[in-house]
């Protein structure tokens, strides 16, 4: 499929971001007084119910997006979870997700794959796109879609069968039982997933046999087994001791550029050191999406810049 070219966002709208950019700031008192009207702060007021635009930096519109996100809502029975996301995610490109528990991150992952089909009660409005192509329709082949979308979760979950099979897992699930090309693949993918040397003489054993570190790059070998066009990574290091938890950040940023990676972490350092976009969500809204260094150095919002370095969430 062809890559899909920048289109203009709604949001690049410089109107609205130099009226985003008025906004009184978090260091402020929670409300300030405006020609004699009490303007409340932005994340007070999306906490009661305003939809305010996102502040989207308008260098993303320089990139080729994979994956576009529009006006996208999502319920939960009655309960209103993500709020007229739209967002592109640049081809080849980190992107992290942040925000503070329960904002919808994980929401957000599990829509791209849709994963959340699979819960009862879920309804969703707006769009996403893959290749220009919708994610959403009710035609689309969801096993295909998930083949497209590798997803990795916060806890290690290998299969309970060997490191071998539990790589070439996708490729079976395929029906392919050519041992060349298993063992072609499984090679590539754990190389891959710098799993490669410590595994090499150990294929047969069991995957549960490895330490969470190695457990987790398992998953992420079978996760680029079968070749995926986006890596969506649900707080990956989360579960890890540092030691691990720095290999599988060193492997994502290796793995940018041949994948787009989606990655949701609490830990602004490793989003700083492995993204180049980073979307700062809260409340289910999309607060502030932009490169990564300006986020976390010079971001346009101030409640950005209180999260980002530890003043709430
Ligand atoms: N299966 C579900 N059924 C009902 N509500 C849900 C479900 N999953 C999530 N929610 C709600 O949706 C909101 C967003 O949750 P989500 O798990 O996406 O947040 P998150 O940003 O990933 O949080 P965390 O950082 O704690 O993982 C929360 O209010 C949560 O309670
Ligand atoms: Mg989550």
């Amino acid at each position: 499929m062809p890559r899909a070219q920048p289109q203009k966002h709604p949001f690049t709208d410089t109107t609205m971001q130099n009226e985003t950019m008025k906004e009184p700031n978090a260091q402020d008192s929670s409300a300030v007084a405006t020609n004699g009207q009490t303007q409340l702060r932005r994340l007070e007021r999306i906490a009661a119910g305003e939809h305010l635009p996102s502040e989207i930096h308008p260098e993303i519109m320089d990139e080729s997006a994979i994956l576009e996100i529009k006006d996208f809502c999502l319920w939960y029975g009655a309960k209103q979870a993500l709020f007229d996301v739209s967002m592109r995610i640049p081809a080849g490109k980190v992107t992290a997700l942040i925000g503070p528990s329960g904002c919808g991150k994980s929401t957000l992952l599990r829509s791209v794959n849709r994963m959340n089909d699979l819960i009862d009660g879920v309804r969703t409005d707006g769009d996403m796109q893959l290749y220009d192509q919708s994610i959403l329709a009710p035609d689309v082949d969801v096993i295909e879609l998930r083949k497209m979308m590798g997803m990795v979760f916060q806890k290690p979950n290998p299969f309970p069968m060997s490191i071998f099979e539990n790589v070439v897992y996708p490729l079976r699930i395929d029906g392919e039982n050519n041992r060349a090309v298993l063992e072609e693949v499984c090679e590539r993918s754990l190389r891959g997933a710098a799993l490669w040397g410590e595994v090499k003489d150990r294929l047969h054993e069991s995957g549960l046999s490895l330490s969470g570190g190695q457990q987790q790059r398992l998953c992420i070998a079978r996760a680029i087994a079968s070749e995926p066009e986006v890596l969506l990574l649900d707080e990956p290091c989360s579960a890890l001791d540092p030691v691990s938890s720095g290999k599988v950040e060193d492997l994502i940023s290796e793995l940018a550029g041949q994948y787009t990676v989606l990655v949701v972490t609490h830990n602004m350092q490793q989003a700083a050191r492995v993204s180049d976009y980073t979307a700062f969500m809260y409340l289910g809204h999309l607060i502030e999406y932009g490169k990564t260094e300006v986020i976390f150095s010079e971001p346009r919002l101030r409640e950005t810049e209180d999260y980002t370095t530890g003043r709430f969430g």
